[in-house]
């Protein structure tokens, strides 16, 4: 079929803009078509715009003959715009409708989608993915990135309103900063490099500068296996503070949670609804058990682990179970946690270090880092690290490093709490893992 160009042709109303009180007014709109029904003499097509559906509603003997043929001849997803007058009408999507006088074929959609995203049964996720901007025409991942644009928006108003400052720190980077079996190498230049697997060190050297710092921003792991709560690339929420501690950072980050969650509920009311779920705002403060007190908890139980154990998928089950609200497990071995978290000084080999939990679920990772260079020095050299490496960081430490603690917290994961979701891939746009580099 032959399409139009959009030439001078411009939208004067969305579908939001439409109403009772324009009934009369020419106007111009545009979007894919959503529906095409047929009434006797009379022919309703839907077309769904930026936040909503419009009624266009051609009648035989009124409407031209050519604009009847083309309509008719259209498929479902093809995009076009239409010239009419609006008619106020009860019935109609925003209580008004269109009489179309001019149409614009701006695009056809020749071929069926795999799957329809009218409702109906829908394949598997992976073949959702395949074809996912389609896909994210469907009301449910719309409701979804709706609730992730809002989240984002009140994460960055929190923390602006709280004195700190946003970043952008490298991600192709020169070390690893979280262990080195998860980092992805790229060829930069001549040289190998990184992918950024957090912005860790970074935001720790912003503190001798601008002692609060927060940044939103991918990282990158190579996850060796496919779980549903794990991608090869995310998004970070990364807080630095100096002259706090992991405690003071915990209280920051409660507060995030809670507010983040408040601003969604009250904002996001059509976005839930279609969800079908209800957001319970949580009450601070969360729970703090310690690492050796979910050990034991866990060996009550009849679990069984030892002491200094990371917590495997089975143990978390068991402790989300247990405890199925927000909380934080705090004081970990010092030898499960990273080389830049804080040994408690009279006792070093529990950490300064936390996790937030949401049942089962790690949703953010924190702690006092170190700030001594001998001993950061050390503890790179106790992780089977070379500190020659880290030599341009460590080089700092001598130039009035000041006390800091922070956090990252899993954007994603914290997407999948909000919307109640299971697969963190149904809250990343164009997710990424072992099997999946594209779209
Ligand atoms: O627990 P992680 O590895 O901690 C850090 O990156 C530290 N630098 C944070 C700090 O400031 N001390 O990662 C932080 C959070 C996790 O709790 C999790 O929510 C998320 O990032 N995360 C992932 N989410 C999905 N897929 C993955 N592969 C993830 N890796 C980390
Ligand atoms: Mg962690």
């Amino acid at each position: 079929m032959k399409v139009d160009e959009l030439g001078d042709w411009r939208r004067t109303h969305t579908s939001t803009d439409l109403g009772p009180k324009l009934d009369g007014k020419d106007v111009t709109v545009m979007g894919w078509i959503s529906s095409i029904r047929k009434q006797g003499k009379i022919i309703f097509v839907l077309i769904h715009d930026i936040k909503g559906d419009i009624q266009v509603t051609a009648i035989t003997g009124k409407t031209s003959e050519k604009m009847l043929t083309k309509l008719q001849s259209l498929s479902l997803h093809s995009v076009i715009a239409i010239k009419g007058k609006v008619k106020s009408i009860s019935k109609a999507p925003q209580g008004a409708e269109i009489i179309p006088e001019e149409i614009k074929i701006l695009n056809t959609s020749e071929i069926k989608p795999p799957f329809s995203i009218f409702g109906g049964e829908l394949p598997g996720i992976d073949k959702r993915l395949d074809m996912r901007s389609l896909e994210l025409r469907r009301p449910k991942p719309q409701a979804i990135f709706r609730i992730r644009h809002t989240t984002l928006v009140s994460v960055r108003e929190f923390l602006s309103n709280n004195g700190y400052l946003e970043v952008q720190t490298p991600k192709i980077i020169a070390s690893a900063t979280e262990g080195g079996a998860s980092l992805f190498p790229v060829l930069y230049y001549d040289k190998e490099a990184f992918l950024a697997q957090s912005p860790q060190l970074y935001k720790e050297q912003l503190t001798m500068c601008f002692e609060k710092v927060f940044e939103i921003g991918p990282i990158f792991r190579a996850e060796p296996s496919r779980t549903l709560r794990h991608l090869a690339e995310i998004v970070s929420i990364d807080l630095e503070e100096a002259y706090v501690s992991y405690e003071d950072v915990t209280k920051t980050l409660e507060k995030l949670v809670q507010h983040t969650m408040k601003t969604v509920a009250d904002k996001c009311e059509e976005e839930t609804k279609e969800l079908g779920i209800t957001i319970t705002v949580p009450k601070l403060p969360f729970k703090r058990y310690t690492y050796t007190e979910i050990i034991n908890v866990l060996q009550e139980t009849g679990f069984k682990i030892n002491w200094g154990a990371d917590l495997s998928t089975s143990a978390l089950k068991k402790i989300g179970e247990i405890y199925p609200d927000f909380y934080f497990i705090n004081d970990w071995p010092t030898a499960s946690k990273p080389f830049y978290i804080k040994p408690k000084s009279d006792k070093p080999e529990i950490s300064e270090s936390f996790d937030l939990m949401a049942g089962s679920l790690e949703i953010s990772s924190g702690g006092t880092r170190v700030s001594s260079r001998r001993l950061l020095t050390n503890r790179l050299k106790d992780q089977g690290l070379k500190p020659k490496l880290f030599e341009k960081h460590l080089d700092l430490f001598d130039h009035g490093m000041p006390p800091h603690a922070g956090f990252g917290l899993g954007m994603d994961r914290l997407m999948m709490i909000l919307t109640q979701e299971e697969n963190i891939r149904e809250v990343t746009l164009f997710p990424r893992d072992r099997l999946r580099l594209t779209p």
